[in-house]
């Protein structure tokens, strides 16, 4: 490695050493055992949050062995608050892991730790660089935040071959001694100074050397997770009223918004909304003989999980009730203050909201 990179570990335990976190309890009587819970505590939990649980936990079960023996009850009674209960079963069995496969005491071969139900990449950097200065980095989110601002390192951290460089880059600046500080340091850095929003960057020891400091993209930096590309589909809703009620249709079984009350809608299509010949031969025969006023109403968008619908409501606004044939089987005409028993889909019930709202006098 060149001697630049030292400068990053350096820098960082430099200032660690000033203004690092020194006494949290998991810091005190490091071991392998007590690193590992709070470890474990820590994901995705709040260091406040997680300092009460830490003490109880340790009165109740204050090594590996008790922690097997006890019922899966007991410990997750005392894991009651902090969620993400699949963490305190996978340590649990880990325990009994350890109890039964290694004599009882909490390995210190790397490749064992991870072994270990619950347990990472970087968990197990982290339980062997702090509790017993082993030479692992890690690269928990935090990490990932500090090293993507560094570095200006492109892509989502959470995309398997971003993560795979963002591995790579946390190796090259591996310090020469000192790793479990430098895993804490990293650790502190990104919780208090290299936050997700308002980075304190005027403090932070390895300014000088970040591209997204260089570059002004520390709000850019990391990236985040791309949103799914869906398509933009078209669809006229066709509102037949009269004198405050709607004509509605009920769809299908099956399909989008099987069963449920809707508006006549033209089929979707891929560029815009039909023009109104097209969507006018939706219209039923007896309707459109009858002199109503067309009125197109503001469109707006329904997003699906696999597509985005726009949708452009248009009211017809009747002289009369339509004959009776329109009004058969599967449609009825719905009062818009009263809309009753029926499954509506949520863009008919803002539809219809809106009308209550803009066009009371209408009806
Ligand atoms: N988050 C995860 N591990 C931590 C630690 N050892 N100290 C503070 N916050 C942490």
């Amino acid at each position: 490695m060149t001697k630049n990179n030292f400068v990053f570990s350096e820098s960082l335990l430099a200032w660690w050493d000033i203004d690092g976190r020194k006494n949290l309890p998991w810091q005190q009587n490091k071991t392998r055992y007590r690193v590992w819970v709070s470890e474990i505590m820590l994901q995705q939990t709040q260091v406040a949050t997680v300092i009460p649980y830490f003490e109880r936990f340790m009165q109740k079960f204050p090594d590996v062995i008790a922690l097997a023996n006890a019922p899966q009850d007991e410990v997750l009674h005392l894991w009651t608050g902090l969620g993400y209960y699949a963490r305190a079963r996978n340590l649990h069995k880990a325990a009994q892991q350890v109890r039964d496969e290694h004599n009882g005491v909490f390995p210190e071969q790397f490749e064992q730790v991870l072994a270990l139900s619950g347990i990472g990449r970087s968990t197990a950097a982290a339980i062997l660089s702090l509790a017993d200065d082993q030479a692992y980095v890690i690269l928990d989110g935090n990490v990932k935040r500090v090293l993507a601002r560094y570095f200006a390192q492109e892509g989502w951290p959470g995309n398997k071959k971003v993560e795979d460089q963002m591995w790579q880059l946390a190796e090259d600046l591996k310090p020469k001694a000192r790793f479990g500080d430098y895993t804490q340091a990293m650790m502190d850095l990104g919780a208090t100074l290299c936050k997700r929003s308002r980075p304190n960057c005027d403090e932070c020891p390895v300014q000088s050397r970040c591209l997204a400091y260089a570059q002004g993209r520390q709000s850019e930096l990391p990236h985040s997770k791309p949103k799914k590309q869906i398509p933009t589909k078209y669809t006229t809703m066709i509102i037949p009223s009269y004198r405050g009620s709607l004509l509605m249709h009920q769809r299908p079984p099956s399909g989008i918004w099987g069963g449920l009350w809707a508006f006549l809608e033209t089929d979707y299509s891929e560029n815009d909304f039909v023009t109104p010949e097209m969507w006018k031969t939706l219209i039923p025969a007896d309707i459109q003989d009858a002199d109503y006023s067309t009125t197109e109403l503001p469109a707006f968008k329904h997003t699906f999980s696999h597509f985005h619908l726009n949708i452009q409501p248009v009211l017809l606004e009747m002289p009369s009730y339509l004959p009776n044939e329109v009004q058969e089987k599967k449609s009825r005409w719905v009062d818009i203050q009263n809309v009753g028993d029926i499954g509506l889909s949520a863009p008919t019930v803002k539809i219809i909201e809106a009308l209550k709202v803009q066009r009371p006098l209408a009806f």
